[in-house]
């Protein structure tokens, strides 16, 4: 069976079935006939000259859902169920099925051993705790704030009519058009904060006891998550097996329609033990690159194609990768770099010591700057999570962020804090309770050890290689705000 796009041409002769019933896209035939090379000059590699037509799985053409026109990839995501059947979603499959093989097998190499971590958990390692907080602090926009952010945007879709209809300059009206996409954006994001608002409202409704919602009548007993990172139970594992890494899927309710945020995406996370964090991002560095090479040597006709059809960059970009350094920076040299650029760059978030980097900066880094992958490391302690191990100035922390091209994070890591006192109370200083964390505390009480980890975006690292634009496409059951299919 040809598994790359466009291999193999299949001929079938008048005589051998009815023709009619074959050629409809979306077909189904299984067929046996002889294997030959093509002529020279044949687009395809191999043809397939039928003897026999075991069995077909009828298309009524007219009914068909995908057209046998150019579709854009917009469009598949409202046929999810048939989109595999593309050439772009069948070659992006092969791909990220590469890609999951590679990662096995470069950790396998390595020594590390796999382990299943939980996808409900009772501990929050990204601080979705935090959540509560800041929507007390800065509280959910009534309805009246969305009617009337709903008529900003009445009023500059309006404008732009007008304009339009008043022939008036191309500038003029881009910057209309501008305007009302600003208001559009606001809205959507007032929508959603609206959303989960209502959400955290109707939760005052719930059981409480002492003031809390009473989660004694759960499913569990407790508080339950869907783990946003398997980080913090693997490291029971490291902590007891040294080396260890999971791979699977994590959930995060990013309130973000962005090209490369998903509410449900996989993740590879490696826990080194005796690791600090320059052996952190040895090991990053290493892995990413025996991605791009396995790429090179696996999956070379998917590669072809992706470059032909998505992104002409794709191949240099995997044996750039793959043959160079990446550069490393501090946190503290990347804030100056950037500053130093938005003397000529507008920059739409302000930089200063201090910030969390927004995508625009990681970019600006990546893509502009060195033009390769780039780690940046040693963030401020008060913009990271409570895990990651405070640095001696006790300003900043021992962690570290993979920014490569076409992605901006492509990996975020850190050593892991292994001082039981420092640990401790840095869980308390970010607001957290101790009970859900003991047991992560014990890891430091009872024969605590350095070590360090990260974790890779999957998606990321597919949109990565292949320069597909949208994270939606690179998954097969995209999940994000107001869409789950299947
Ligand atoms: O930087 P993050 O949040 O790191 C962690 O979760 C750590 N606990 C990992 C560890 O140290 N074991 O997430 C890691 C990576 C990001 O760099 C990004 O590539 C990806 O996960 N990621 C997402 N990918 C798709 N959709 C989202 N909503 C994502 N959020 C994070
Ligand atoms: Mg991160």
């Amino acid at each position: 069976m040809a598994r790359a796009p466009g291999i193999c041409k299949v001929i079938v002769d008048a005589g051998v079935y009815k023709l009619s019933d074959l050629v409809p896209t979306g077909t189904c035939v299984h067929v046996e006939g002889e294997l030959k090379v093509p002529p020279e000059g044949t687009k395809q590699k191999i043809e397939l000259r039928v003897q026999k037509v075991i069995d077909v799985g009828p298309v009524d053409a007219v009914k068909y859902p995908l057209p046998k026109t150019k579709l854009t990839l917009e469009f598949l995501r409202d046929v999810v169920h048939l989109r595999p059947r593309t050439n772009t979603i069948s070659a992006i499959a092969r791909i990220r099925n590469a890609l999951a093989y590679a990662t096995h097998t470069f950790f396998q190499k390595h020594g590390f051993l796999y382990v299943h971590t939980p996808i409900i958990t009772t501990s929050d390692c990204e601080g979705a705790e935090k959540l509560e907080k800041e929507l007390k602090e800065n509280p959910p926009p009534s309805a009246a704030d969305i009617k009337a952010a709903e008529l900003v945007v009445k009023e500059k879709g309006e404008a732009v009519a007008q304009l339009k209809s008043a022939k008036a300059s191309k500038a003029e009206i881009s910057s209309s058009v501008a305007e009302l996409t600003k208001a559009k954006e606001n809205l959507l994001k007032l929508e959603e904060r609206f959303k989960l608002g209502e959400r955290w409202r109707l939760s005052a409704g719930f059981p409480k006891k002492d003031g809390k919602i009473d989660y004694s009548e759960d499913f569990f007993a407790r508080q339950a998550f869907l783990t946003v990172s398997g980080q913090l139970q693997v490291e029971t594992y490291a902590c007891a097996l040294s080396s260890v890494y999971t791979f699977g899927p994590t959930f995060r309710a990013e309130h973000s329609h962005t090209s490369r945020h998903l509410a449900e995406f996989w993740m590879v996370e490696p826990e080194i033990a005796f690791a600090d964090i320059k052996d952190d991002m040895n090991c990053a560095e290493a892995y990413v690159k025996f991605l791009c090479q396995w790429l090179l040597d696996h999956c070379y006709d998917d590669m072809e194609f992706i470059a032909k059809f998505i992104d002409k960059t794709a191949l240099d970009r995997l044996k750039m990768v793959a043959s160079s350094n990446f550069y490393r920076i501090t946190y503290t040299e990347a804030v100056s770099i950037l500053e130093e650029a938005s003397k000529e760059k507008k920059f739409e978030n302000a930089v200063e010591w201090g910030i969390d980097l927004a995508s625009e900066h990681e970019r600006f880094l990546t893509e502009e700057k060195f033009k390769a992958p780039v780690i940046v490391y040693n963030y401020p302690k008060a913009i990271k999570s409570f895990y990651m191990k405070v640095n001696e100035d006790n300003k900043t922390v021992a962690a570290m962020d993979v920014l490569v091209p076409k992605v901006g994070e492509l990996i975020g890591g850190s050593q892991r804090e292994e001082n039981y006192e420092v640990l401790r109370a840095r869980i308390l200083e970010m607001g957290l309770s101790l009970e859900p964390y003991e047991w992560y505390l014990d890891l430091r009480r009872y024969g605590t050890v350095k070590h360090s980890g990260f974790g890779l975006g999957f998606e990321r690292m597919i949109l990565f290689a292949t320069g597909m634009e949208n994270i939606r496409d690179v998954i097969p059951f995209p999940r994000y705000p107001g869409r789950a299919d299947l």
